[in-house]
């Protein structure tokens, strides 16, 4: 059986997809679980939160970049070469994770890929073998790079768009956490997203069916959204604001509707709906520490700056993130520890 692939996505940028993806990597890896992280983001942010400067340096630099995601498909885009071995980066074992966590790195030349996998998806009828061969070509990356890891769990950070690359990427995926803010945005956002998912799966489906003769392995393209987390909750949420209230009762209901086609009229809050994986603080100061020692900010500690209120916050953070890792592992059916 292949690794469980679980992309964080959301088309509206800035709503927490790579801090969420960094957090429950570290945590997974805490919990005693071998992870990849992959960066498919050309902005290339989670790579940059994992690696200091001059690893940063050395990889993006180096000529064919070979151990980023784009040296993978590089042979590819040249029409050369099928997929080039994956490079992981094992993070630094400062703590008690014993190098079980590792980095598929990003690339900001990955954004080059864009347009050879767009005609890709276009010539799928006329040149199906080759469309074939790019469009799965970050799935079969992602199951070379946990067999190299023999990785539990990947968890796929993603660009906030819907184009080639993610809809490459989203077919690679078991499942799918939707990030999101408490803002307007997911009010019109979603069902949008939601009927892209919705195309973009049962396009698969049809291209699988018609493919089974091919002997190469191809991606299920399951992407299952099995719930969204709430990130950077502006207030505490005994006391929301006026403006708030219709978000919380209505954000429950248009999820319901849009992902999995419930339009029971149940009014659930944020709090009580199962489908709310988690509701994240906005963690603020502890956030910019962590980002300064390339760490989570569960493992932050009084050296770091942590002291005071802020040791007591760290263990409440570390609390969030444990039960948001098993939540979901639970609603992906990985093993437990
Ligand atoms: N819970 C949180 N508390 C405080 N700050 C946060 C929290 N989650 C995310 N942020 C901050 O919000 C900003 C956006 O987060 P992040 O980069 O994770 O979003 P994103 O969805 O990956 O963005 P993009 O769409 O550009 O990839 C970052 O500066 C991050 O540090
Ligand atoms: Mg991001």
């Amino acid at each position: 059986m292949s690794t469980t692939i679980i992309a964080f996505f959301n088309n509206k940028g800035g709503v927490g997809k790579t801090s969420l993806v960094y957090h429950l990597a570290w945590m997974y890896s805490d919990l005693g679980y071998r992870v990849v992280a992959a960066d498919l983001d050309p902005q290339a942010n989670l790579t940059t939160a994992f690696l200091d400067e001059e690893r940063l340096e050395e990889i993006w630099l180096e000529k064919h970049h070979q151990k980023t995601i784009f040296g993978c498909v590089e042979p590819l885009i040249k029409g050369i070469d099928d997929i080039a071995e994956p490079h992981l980066e094992y993070i630094a074992n400062y703590d008690l994770s014993a190098n079980k966590l590792a980095l598929l790195a990003g690339d900001l030349l990955l954004t080059s890929f864009e347009s050879y996998l767009s005609s890709r998806w276009h010539e799928l009828q006329s040149r199906k073998t080759l469309s074939l061969q790019y469009l799965s070509a970050f799935w079969r990356i992602l199951q070379k790079a946990s067999i190299g890891n023999k990785a539990d769990i990947i968890l796929m950070d993603l660009s906030p768009n819907l184009g080639a690359i993610n809809h490459a990427a989203l077919i690679a995926a078991d499942y799918v956490v939707i990030p999101l803010l408490l803002d307007i945005s997911p009010l019109y956002g979603l069902r949008n997203l939601a009927q892209t998912l919705t195309r973009w799966r049962e396009g698969w489906k049809t291209i699988l069916a018609n493919n089974i003769t091919d002997a190469e392995p191809l991606p299920a393209g399951i992407i299952q959204p099995i719930g969204y987390v709430v990130c950077q909750l502006p207030m505490r949420l005994d006391r929301p604001a006026k403006a708030y209230h219709l978000l919380m009762s209505e954000i429950p209901k248009v999820y319901r509707e849009a992902m999995l086609n419930d339009r029971e009229d149940e009014n659930i809050s944020l709090q009580d709906d199962p489908n709310c994986l988690a509701l994240l603080k906005s963690y603020q100061s502890l956030m910019s520490m962590a980002q300064e020692a390339h760490k989570p900010m569960f493992h932050l500690k009084p050296a770091d700056g942590a002291i005071g209120a802020h040791t007591r916050a760290v263990k409440n953070v570390y609390e969030d993130f444990e039960k948001l890792a098993r939540k979901i592992a639970e609603r992906t059916q990985l093993k437990t520890f």
